[in-house]
């Protein structure tokens, strides 16, 4: 018999459900944001009551659950009676960046999808005439950082009289640039997301081995491992790769139990930065990126250039932000050096994802 079919033939697994280990998968139990989940559903509460809701700025570091927990209410909230009179609106503003896209968006969650030869203000219009059969609405931005501009909160705060804003955010500085008149609007109370302890990681990991494995099949070193990992790196996200990746490898030495051996062997061949770089840019990053591999070894002026000429359309202020913050995650360096006349500037070295660097 050949090796394919052999392979092709074993049917036997250790998931149970591999789906549980999706990006996008959200738990029904989330351990350690019980408290977090409800604050948030305690601000939506007085739209079930004919009064208007609370706003709220959900906060905190990358992959600790942000995203998952303001879901699961979300979710949750399409099981309560009523619940079909307070709709819910959720866009990511990594995507849908702009005042326009994230107004068409809103219209066509509602059911409206006819908004392609109208204005941001026939959308509003069009958005308040639907609310305004129901008794509120829970609009959700997710990544509000990366929206472009926010007159759609200006809008949103002023014209719609009954509603619960929620902006979830891993930016510490957003709000600062806020146009006052946006803040004094919407005034959100803030819903901090701290980070994970060791064993809080370890409790969250072994709650998601739950959903996606079978059971007995983990050995308690190899949790513990991943666990250490996903806490190194501050994310759960790295702590659940990892699960799939240690899974994977037993699975393929037709181990029956995943052991300390597998844990490492899947930490050892997955870069963590590269996982949590590669969830957490933006298009304009990425478009800096990849110039600084095509033009790596330039220093910040001619690099601008480059930008420029290849379309980029934000200020040198700006890109040099841009080059700091791949910097920090470590994908470029930017090396100081004297230009003659022109005095202290940066080279630009490239890494990128394809180097493993811890
Ligand atoms: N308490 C928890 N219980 C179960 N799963 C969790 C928990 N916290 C985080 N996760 C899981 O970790 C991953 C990252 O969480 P999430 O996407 O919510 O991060 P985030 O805080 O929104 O990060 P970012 O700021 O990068 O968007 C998801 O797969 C999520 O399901
Ligand atoms: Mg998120």
């Amino acid at each position: 018999m050949s090796i394919a079919s052999d392979i092709l033939k074993s049917s036997e697994t250790l998931f149970s459900n591999p789906d549980a280990l999706d990006p996008d998968f959200v738990p029904k139990l989330l351990p350690h944001r019980e408290g977090q989940q409800q604050y948030i559903a305690l601000a939506i509460k007085p739209l079930f009551q004919d009064r208007n809701g609370k706003n709220l700025l959900i906060r905190g570091a990358s992959g600790i659950g942000k995203t998952a927990a303001t879901k699961r209410v979300l979710y949750d909230l399409e099981e309560v009676e009523e619940s079909e009179n307070v709709p819910v609106v959720f866009v990511n503003c990594w995507t849908q960046n702009t005042t326009f896209k994230i107004l068409s968006n809103i219209a066509h969650s509602l059911g409206f999808k006819f908004t392609h030869n109208m204005n941001t203000s026939e959308i509003l219009e069009k958005v308040k005439e639907i609310l305004k059969k129901r008794k509120g609405a829970v609009l959700t931005f997710d990544e509000v950082d990366k929206a472009d501009d926010y007159d759609f909160l200006y809008l949103l705060s002023e014209e719609i009289s009954k509603k619960t804003i929620l902006l979830i955010t891993n930016d510490f500085s957003f709000g600062e640039d806020l146009d006052p008149r946006v803040k004094s609007r919407l005034l959100p109370e803030l819903v901090e997301f701290p980070e994970y302890s060791l064993q809080e990681t370890e409790d969250i990991l072994r709650e998601r081995i739950k959903y996606a494995f079978y059971q007995n099949v983990w050995e308690d070193a190899a949790v513990k491992k991943i666990a250490e990992q996903s806490f190194k790196f501050k994310d759960i996200r790295i702590g659940i790769v990892l699960l799939k990746v240690a899974g994977e490898l037993a699975e393929n030495a037709a181990s029956k139990k995943i052991k300390a051996e597998h844990a490492e062997k899947a930490i050892a061949k997955t870069d963590a930065i590269k996982i949590k770089a590669s969830t957490d840019l933006t298009d304009e990053e990425r478009l800096v990126l990849d110039l600084c591999k095509i033009h790596a070894g330039k220093i910040f002026g001619e690099f601008y250039e480059e930008y420029q000429r290849s379309g980029g359309k934000k200020s040198d202020r700006t890109v040099k932000r841009l080059l700091d913050k791949l910097e920090n995650r470590k994908l470029i360096k930017q090396e100081a050096v004297t230009e003659g006349l022109q005095g202290r500037s940066s080279k630009i070295i490239y890494i990128g994802f394809e180097k493993k660097i811890n």
